[in-house]
């Protein structure tokens, strides 16, 4: 198989990973990919504009592609995988319409509304809303605010704060950059990262996850794309992941094909296990990052026999995914200033930096014999391990020996629940 990646970050990085040790791989082709990817793919950087389907549509018909794989969102909500079907060619991301599950807040409330699915109550305020509308809404939420752009922000466009001057601030801005914005009621209880892969009503769950969010230890400072992540859970069991694929996911995606509008691809259920049982924070139309780089790091079964089943509509017909003993960590190093203004360009120095089974690139850059910085998000370090503690252990003795000016991890990656401190 002739595969196509499009992304550059640590989750493409995985996928890459994943898709090279799968056997029926012929050869992998990255748009634009990153250096750091070439021992495994070729690189394509002149081909950089991946929200641009005509350029897409070139690329896979001029590496005579037979599976593009979509990692980022942008490129789905902007209609990639649209035209790379029109063309004929078997994608692994969703239609432009059903990437609104990510791309519209409003509109996966109103999906989830239809399926019965839990979720958080929200109220949206629209440009041009007077200051007596934002006060009022805000009277009916907090203590805990949650302020969402609704409109696409890769997890970025979120406020969490317990602080109304602030949760204010936030309306302001997003309002003022011509966005809608969502107020939501703040869901409790340990949060959850369940990837699924989709083919219309067909949906097959993947290891559940965790990430956080929080830029440093103990969930405190800014909110971020993600900081690290675990997985499996150990506070959740097998029959847990089940009933969140029955209440959440597959009501979902049977909503989907109901409206005309069927998924196919990675269905990212974000969810808030408090006593209600498992509720949804958010959706995403596309693997998380970095969870998926942990995730990918314990599946057995090929992956891109996976993929290319989903794309092609027999994902019912896949054999059961196969899973390794174990746990897996990815421990997000970043640059010193994330994620207000990450600094580029700093010199990485250490050792593993070319090994994907220890360290994946999400924001580098090669030149003159060195990586460098070239992002928020540097570098994913990965540990596996038959405890989560041993786990930990291995990502952090790799984090250790890796470093460039400023660059930070957080030390407590999975450390709660390696303490057995989270229930639901
Ligand atoms: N893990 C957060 C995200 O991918 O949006």
């Amino acid at each position: 198989m002739r595969i196509l990646v499009i992304g550059s970050g640590g989750r493409e990085h995985a996928l890459v990973k994943g898709l090279h040790a799968d056997p029926q791989v012929a050869e992998i082709h990255v748009a634009p990919g990153s250096a750091a990817m070439a021992p495994l793919a070729t690189v394509h950087p002149e081909y950089s504009q991946v929200d641009e389907p005509a350029r897409m549509v070139e690329l896979a018909r001029e590496v005579a592609a037979e599976l593009v794989v979509i990692g980022p969102e942008v490129p789905l909500v902007a209609g990639v995988a649209d035209a790379l079907r029109a063309d004929g060619i078997a994608v692994f991301g969703p239609n432009k319409d059903a990437a609104q599950i990510e791309g519209s807040k409003a509109f996966a409330k109103e999906v989830m509304e239809a399926a019965g699915v839990k979720t958080a109550r929200s109220h949206q305020l629209r440009p041009g809303a007077s200051d007596a509308d934002i006060e009022a809404a805000l009277d009916n939420f907090g203590p805990q605010f949650v302020v969402k752009d609704d409109g696409l922000a890769g997890g970025k466009g979120v406020v969490v704060t317990s602080e109304r001057a602030a949760a204010r601030a936030h309306v302001d801005a997003v309002l003022g950059a011509g966005n809608p914005v969502l107020l939501e009621s703040f869901l409790d209880g340990p949060e959850i990262s369940l990837f699924c892969l989709v083919d219309g009503a067909t949906v097959v769950p993947l290891l559940p996850a965790q990430d956080h969010k929080r830029a440093y230890d103990n969930d405190e400072g800014p909110n971020t794309g993600g900081m690290g992540a675990y997985t499996p859970l150990p506070w959740l069991g097998k029959d847990d992941v089940q009933r969140i694929v029955d209440e959440v996911c597959t009501p979902v995606a049977q909503e989907m094909v109901r409206r005309g509008t069927p998924y196919s691809g990675l269905l990212y259920a974000g969810l808030a296990w408090g006593t209600q049982g498992p509720a949804v924070v958010e959706f995403n139309c596309r693997f998380g990052d970095p969870e998926t780089q942990a995730v990918l790091s314990l599946l057995k079964s090929p992956l891109a026999q996976a993929l290319n089943a989903t794309a092609t509509g027999t994902l019912a017909e896949l054999e059961p995914l196969q899973w390794e003993d174990g746990y897996a960590i990815t421990v997000v190093m970043a640059a010193v200033g994330y994620p207000a203004s990450p600094r580029k360009g700093d010199v990485i120095v250490g050792e593993g930096l070319e090994d994907p089974e220890r360290v994946l690139h999400a924001g580098t850059e090669y030149s003159s014999g060195v990586f460098r910085s070239n992002g928020g998000r540097v570098l994913n370090i990965l540990g596996k391990g038959e405890t989560l503690d041993a786990a930990r252990d291995n990502a952090y003795a790799t984090a250790q020996g890796i470093e460039f000016a400023g660059g930070f991890v957080r030390g407590d990656i999975g450390k709660r629940a390696a303490a057995g401190e989270i229930s639901i």
